[in-house]
């Protein structure tokens, strides 16, 4: 046979192979985020048991807790930051570097996406095994404590006949398909539904909005400036996500104690120290209190903290990293009162009504409108689709100075 019969036999094969593995792949991940729900609810799975996943991200509040700061598995212990919402989570582009080119020519280097407030997770493969051994959350002690509880639960054969030996690359089989599931559930129709107000008004209808929400767009996208981070134009996913995912440091008010360096804390980069993700404003009306340190109880304050930050100094106080803080693009935007009021009426169009029928009717989970496309479907459009083995460690690289 010559090579090119040898090669197009191959292809051959490979061809009806694809087809049948797309299927089973396509059952598996099915499978995986019927499991994987069940994790997520599961308390049973940290040391102490009592806390699981749905402990501090509660579906009602768009799967964000409402507490400042969420205390762990073991009484007295807590963490540093406030729980962010689940939905849409799943759509945040993997931590990566993007050229940004300024007017004068100079390139930077600027981080976007990733997990956290602080992106230390790459994926969300990578972050979702993390709260698990996390002493300030479930306080398990490794991977092998994890397969044992998972030995122990009710979903223990469905999740076992999931597992892919060939996937887990170093991490124990049991607990790699965990992960996958729990991936695979986060990528559900339930946490991408587009269905607040705001969507039916970017899709055309002009009454969507009341007057009062819709000046808060145009004041959105102009005066305020907030849309140059939180966009309101598609990018990675056909809808808007509301934000860019990229890094700042806002100057928020330092609340004495250790500081929290954010991104320049996994980076080591000194300009990097005190920026946080950009997070998505989707459902932002439920998820307080609001910033990476949950400091802020109202979007009122959150709102007159942009407004006045360098006009109040007083009011605000000193910050952790001044050397860092954004002067650029907020700190003294002139809004009127009228204007903060419409800013504040626009936000509460960012919630889903999915959300506000779950909270209404009392179901355990949203359920998002028909029509929404499964995960499967939209396969290539999550950060995750190709992620068949463990995912690569980022390789910070410097900035030139400014
Ligand atoms: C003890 C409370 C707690 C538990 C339990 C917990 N989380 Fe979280 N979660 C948090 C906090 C706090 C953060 C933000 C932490 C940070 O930025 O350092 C977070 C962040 C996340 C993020 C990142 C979202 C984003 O926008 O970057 C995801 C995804 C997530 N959690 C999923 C899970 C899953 C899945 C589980 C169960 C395996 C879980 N969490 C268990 C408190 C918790
Ligand atoms: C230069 C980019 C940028 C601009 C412009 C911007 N933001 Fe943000 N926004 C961020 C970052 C970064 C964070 C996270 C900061 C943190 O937690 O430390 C954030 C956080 C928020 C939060 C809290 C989210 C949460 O889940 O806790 C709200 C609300 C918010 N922004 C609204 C706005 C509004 C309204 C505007 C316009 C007045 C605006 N932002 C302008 C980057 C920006």
């Amino acid at each position: 046979m010559s090579w090119i019969a040898r090669i197009s036999l191959c292809l051959t094969l490979l061809g009806g192979h694809a087809g049948a593995s797309d299927a089973a792949a396509e059952a598996r991940a099915r499978g995986l985020a019927a499991v994987g729900k069940e994790i997520f609810h599961d308390l049973s799975l940290s040391h102490p048991v009592g806390q699981g996943c749905v402990s501090c991200h509660q579906p009602a509040l768009a799967f964000s807790d409402p507490r400042p700061v969420s205390p762990g598995a073991v009484a007295g212990r807590q963490g540093t930051r406030n729980a962010p919402t689940l939905m849409y989570a799943a759509l945040i582009p993997s931590l990566d570097q993007e050229d940004f080119i300024e007017p004068d020519g100079v390139v930077l280097w600027l981080w976007e996406g990733g997990m956290f407030h602080d992106g230390r997770a790459r994926t969300l493969h990578e972050q979702v095994a993390m709260p698990f051994f996390d002493h300030a959350e479930m306080n398990l002690a490794d991977e092998a404590a994890l397969a044992a509880k998972l030995r122990q639960t009710s979903y223990f054969d469905r999740l076992s006949a999931l597992v892919d030996p060939a996937d887990a690359g170093d991490s124990d089989p049991l607990v790699h398909a965990a992960r996958r599931a729990l991936v695979e559930f986060l990528k559900e129709p339930l946490f991408r539904p587009f269905d607040s107000r705001l969507d039916d008004f970017l899709g055309g209808d002009a009454t969507a909005l009341t007057a009062s929400e819709t000046r808060g767009l145009e004041l959105f996208r102009g005066k305020a400036k907030c849309a140059d981070c939180h966009f309101l134009t598609a990018t990675s996913w056909p809808k808007p996500l509301l934000s860019d995912y990229g890094y700042d440091n806002l100057g928020l008010p330092s609340r004495g104690g250790k500081k929290d360096p954010g991104l320049g804390g996994h980076t080591g980069h000194p300009e990097e120290m005190g920026q946080f993700k950009s997070p998505t404003l989707r459902n932002i009306a439920l998820t307080a209190p609001y910033f990476h340190d949950g400091s802020m109880a109202t979007l009122r304050e959150v709102l007159e903290f942009y407004n006045e930050r360098d006009v109040e100094p007083r009011r605000w106080g000193p910050t952790d990293f001044p050397e860092t803080v954004n002067r650029d693009d907020f700190g003294n935007l002139g809004l009127t009162a009228a204007e903060i009021d419409d800013l504040l009426a626009l936000m509460d169009a960012f919630t889903d009504r999915s959300l506000l029928r779950m909270r209404e009717s009392g179901t355990s989970l949203p359920e998002a409108p028909a029509g929404t496309p499964d995960a499967w479907s939209m396969r290539a459009y999550f950060p995750d689709w190709n992620h068949r083995a463990t995912p690569v460690k980022p390789m910070p690289r410097a900035q030139p100075p400014r």
